[in-house]
């Protein structure tokens, strides 16, 4: 194998999962750690270094997971400490290490501490949270809570509000009380102790907030804190870190992912998630993809952390609709763009997430009725929009393109009952395409999804100019493809793709000496290029991409052997 001098990490791939879609093991209808175990070996098969879990701590479950009570246990629903610890010794067999996510923002408001907090306000746990003196009814100000209403709650027992970001059962922790970073860091190292890989680190960017000033993300101490987080607890081991930082820009992505690793591993930032949404409106309020612009925000990422920082590369997860519906074709062309879209992303620089699903193109779904919809931010958004006026139909055209619901459906695994998810009735409803989409018919077939996101995932450690090679965006306004070169020591990559359901013209191909005819295999060796990996199984033209053709070649320079 072609190993560079990276760090592990750069070199990996990661899988998330969203435990209780997972795979059930005991008929409840939810997923758990056991049905993580029986799965380990599919994980394997398909190639990826580390799974980020979606949380499994003990939590009230408000937001799935995102408000822990106790950090230092498992939620029943998902198993106990013994299941967590022989998840991670047989994920270990297999070369894969288990990245927790750790929620250190809030916590629930069934958390000790919180219960303490709001016995009196002289409870040596009261300034774990954040609260300010009112009258109720007359807010502290007018901040909003990120799933609809205000971000404060009343206390009639202490003539306080509490703040918090989300939910109200999860209340901002107080990270200027150095007490709740001393409980957060001796936590983290029981976790390290327990040999967890790393850590993820949910909306990290908020927790130096400063509701005085109004200010939720990017607060004045944020590096401070992640800087005295980092050293406290991550810098004792090897582990894999991530931010996730909505808030982040160029300059505060260097910081969090420093290759001194005085912060994280890499950043987790959503500026190319984001820009189908109205500027200055709400997720909810979507457009069509720019796509010009979507190039030019990757290439801003990928030239501006070359050397000096790193990204996370992802379509998907837990909080996004499925990539292949968003950006892509679930119909005629589902599995060629699906294949081209892990293309474009895979052969960038920076460690790719792969959430669970993607591997098989899963789609979007289209419940009926609000009622078959479970997670609280659809269900805030749809009262509160019915309650302005919104037309019924359109809050629902909203959540079909982006609530989170569409990637939480359970995975599909066969076509049997439920998709082999569960023997149970599944706590949030099948995808009805599983009959066509799963995992069992995708493994026999070696032209499907799964199959190229595993040769995607080997050729990336085969190759090092993946992890190494700086990158430059071709065709920069062209409203069709995206191509870009990676480029190391001599060797060049040429990664090309068509994002539209139409054949469009390719110059690329013939000034790379792609071959044009059926026997190119022969001939591009003697251009010096080869096929590294295609969505289709026959040759492309030199002149023309088909719906969503992707490909990669490689090219040496004159004289060096490929
Ligand atoms: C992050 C999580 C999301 C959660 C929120 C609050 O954005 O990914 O699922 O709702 O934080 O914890
Ligand atoms: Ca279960």
């Amino acid at each position: 194998m072609d190993m560079n001098s990276k760090k592990w990490w750069q070199n990996s791939v990661v899988y998330q999962i969203y435990p209780r879609s997972f795979q059930d093991s005991n008929g409840d209808g939810i997923g758990d750690i056991q049905g993580i175990i029986k799965r380990l070996d599919y994980l394997q098969e398909l190639g990826i270094d580390a799974i980020w879990l979606s949380p499994v701590c003990r939590s009230p479950q408000d937001d799935n997971g995102y408000d822990i009570s106790d950090y230092q246990d498992i939620d029943p629903m998902f198993g106990n400490l013994d299941d967590l610890e022989q998840l991670i010794s047989e994920a270990k067999k297999r070369n894969i290490r288990i990245i927790m996510d750790l929620v250190l923002n809030h916590s629930s408001d069934e958390h000790r501490w919180f219960t303490e907090a709001k016995k009196s306000k002289d409870n040596p746990y009261h300034d774990y949270y954040v609260w300010r003196d009112g009258e109720e009814g007359v807010y502290p100000n007018d901040m909003g809570s990120a799933f609809g209403g205000p971000a404060w709650e009343w206390v009639p027992e202490l003539k306080q509000y509490y703040f918090h970001q989300f939910s109200v059962k999860q209340p901002d922790l107080n990270w200027e009380n150095p007490k709740v970073r001393r409980e957060i860091y001796d936590m983290i190292l029981w976790w390290m102790d327990k040999g967890v890989g790393g850590f993820r680190l949910d909306v990290i960017d908020q927790i130096a907030k400063e509701p005085d000033l109004k200010i939720t993300n990017n607060g004045p101490r944020l590096h401070e804190f992640i800087q005295e987080l980092s050293r406290e607890t991550f810098q004792k081991g090897d582990l894999i870190t991530v931010g996730e930082a909505w808030g982040a820009d160029i300059d505060r992505a260097k910081l969090y992912s420093k290759p001194d690793g005085s912060e994280f591993s890499m950043v987790f930032q959503f500026e190319h998630m984001m820009l189908d949404q109205e500027p200055g409106k709400e997720k909810w309020d979507f457009c069509p993809l720019p796509f010009v612009k979507l190039k030019k925000c990757l290439e801003k990422w990928q030239k501006e952390l070359h050397g000096c920082g790193w990204n996370s590369l992802f379509w998907d997860n837990h909080d996004l609709p499925r990539i292949v519906s968003r950006w892509g074709n679930d119909r005629e062309y589902r599995v060629e763009a699906a294949k081209m879209l892990a293309t474009v992303l895979h052969g960038m620089e920076g460690t790719p997430y792969v959430y669970q699903g993607e591997e098989l193109g899963m789609t979007n779904v289209r419940f009926d009725s609000i009622e078959q919809y479970q997670d609280i931010e659809i269900r805030n958004m749809y009262r509160e929009r019915l309650e302005k006026g919104y037309a019924e139909k359109d809050i629902m055209e909203s959540i079909y393109a982006k609530g989170r619901d569409n990637a939480r459906t359970p995975m599909q695994w066969d076509d049997t009952e439920n998709a082999g998810f569960t023997t149970g009735t599944p706590w949030l409803g099948v995808n009805p395409n599983y009959t066509e989409i799963n995992a069992r018919s995708q493994l026999q077939d070696e032209n499907s999804v799964f199959h190229y996101y595993k040769k995607l995932i080997h050729l990336r450690k085969e190759n090092s100019i993946f992890v190494d090679g700086d990158f430059t965006l071709l065709l920069p306004e062209d409203e069709n493809i995206f191509a870009y070169v990676r480029e190391y020591e001599g060797r060049k990559l040429l990664v090309a793709a068509n994002f539209t359901d139409k054949e469009v013209e390719c110059p690329l191909l013939k000034e790379w000496g792609v071959p044009a005819d059926e026997d190119g295999a022969a001939k591009s060796r003697d251009n010096g290029v080869k096929l590294l990996i295609h969505n289709y199984n026959d040759l492309p033209s030199q002149q023309k991409l088909r719906p969503y053709e992707a490909m990669i070649w490689e090219k040496a320079e004159t004289g060096t052997e490929i």
